[in-house]
């Protein structure tokens, strides 16, 4: 009788620990944002331009933007952007858009045009840069330093 009464004395304060502990992950986490410089997200909006003058339809070109080397492609309203610097150790690279290629000069690494390995030695693919489309003017949101 004793043991059943300690027992649920016991997995009741087991539920009360475990809520509070839940419970506090909301305030520990907004502390931690609060706290921790690292933590803010310092990446910023670049307006880039109106997007048929900025780009074509269905074509491919490259940009310098906010210190950093971007190959935009469009497809409509969809444009993707790829950070022109070499995962490996960040190289600048250079398109050769008749082979299909980004090539590294650096150590040999070649990329395709959506940015994925195609010969050693990056194991990385490029870096996406976040594009979006509004009211038909184009923007890129640049990470901090330009580069990763
Ligand atoms: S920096 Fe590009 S392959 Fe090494």
């Amino acid at each position: 009788m004793e043991s059943t009464k300690l027992g649920r004395t016991s997995r009741r304060t087991w539920f009360v620990a475990i809520g509070s502990a839940v419970g506090a992950l909301p305030l520990l986490y907004a502390l931690q944002k609060y706290i921790s410089p690292l933590s803010i997200d310092h990446a910023r909006t670049e307006t880039i331009g109106a997007l048929d003058e900025v780009i074509a339809d269905g074509s491919r070109r490259e940009l310098h933007v906010a210190g950093m080397n971007v190959l935009l492609a469009r497809r409509g309203l969809d444009v993707v952007a790829i950070d022109l610097t070499c995962t490996h150790a960040a190289c600048p690279l250079h398109v050769d858009e008749s082979a299909g290629r980004i090539r590294c000069g650096c150590h040999g690494g070649v990329f395709d045009l959506e940015g994925r390995v195609v010969q050693a030695p990056p194991t990385e693919p490029l870096r996406r840069i976040e594009a979006r489309v509004t009211n038909g003017v184009l923007y890129l949101r640049i990470p901090s330093g330009g580069t990763a």
